[in-house]
């Protein structure tokens, strides 16, 4: 299937003009936002609870649209892309939310695989695929649970494999690792590390001091409805 779209390399992958966002006519949660995030490019999104980290992110995966100005993904206009392309658009972002968004109904690795079955994969690489990477994040005894019988950690874990299952365009992950252990945080900052080093756009949403001290990355701070990106020296 031909990529929606622009590909070209200097062109940023997201990019915000003038963007500000409100709940019902509310005050602006998110005030006059312009930036852009190009291809591999590791961003951490910080910011007090409440901030705007998840509204911000809803923003770019088209789960609402801006009170004001433009929200461009892949060179486009989101404003002007039909419903059908939305659909394709959200094939090229990987998303991680915060309350997992699993379907009940499905196994584990149904749930890893849907991304693939979405997007034509045939049956065989779609388990194949998604059993590696279930093994990989440590659920390889899990492939048929169903999500209710999971821990926290690991539904968090099956979300953040669905949404790497196909090495996405643009990664989104709203604060990943608030479930799971040090090590496995630890570990899942390198499976995004090493998505972000093979071109993909990642943004993680976090408050966790210990990677944002460890890890220096860019960031993208949200105060008072302000966002500062902040570019590592
Ligand atoms: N669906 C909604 N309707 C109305 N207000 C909302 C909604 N979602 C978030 N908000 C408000 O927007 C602000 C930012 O929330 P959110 O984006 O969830 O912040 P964060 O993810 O940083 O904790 C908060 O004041 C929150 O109450
Ligand atoms: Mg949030």
């Amino acid at each position: 299937m031909p990529k929606v779209g622009t590909n070209s390399a200097e062109e940023p992958v997201i990019s915000l003009e003038g963007v500000s966002l409100s709940y019902n006519g509310g005050a602006n949660v998110l005030k006059n936002v312009s930036l852009s995030l190009y291809k591999k490019s590791f961003h951490f999104l910080t910011g007090v609870s409440g901030a705007g980290k998840t509204s911000f992110l809803r923003l770019l995966y088209m789960g609402l649209k801006p009170s004001s100005g433009t929200v461009k993904l892949f060179g486009q206009d989101v404003s002007t892309i039909s419903r059908e392309e939305v659909y394709k658009f959200r094939q090229r972002i990987g998303i991680v939310f915060q309350d997992f968004n699993l379907l009940s109904h499905l196994t584990v690795l149904q749930n890893v695989a849907l991304p693939l079955k979405v997007a034509g994969e045939s049956a065989l690489k779609r388990e194949h695929q998604a059993k590696e990477i279930l093994d990989w994040v440590g659920l390889g005894n899990c492939f048929n649970a169903l999500p209710d019988t999971l821990s926290g950690g690991q539904k968090q874990r099956v979300a953040i494999a669905r949404a790497v299952i196909t090495r996405p365009d643009i990664l989104l992950a709203d604060e990943p690792t608030g479930n799971v252990d040090d090590k496995i945080a630890d570990k899942l900052m390198k499976l995004f590390y090493g998505m972000h080093n093979m071109g993909t756009c990642v943004i993680v949403a976090t408050h966790y001091r210990q990677f944002i001290d460890t890890f220096h990355y860019d960031r993208i701070s949200i105060d008072r409805g302000h966002v500062i990106k902040k570019d590592r020296k």
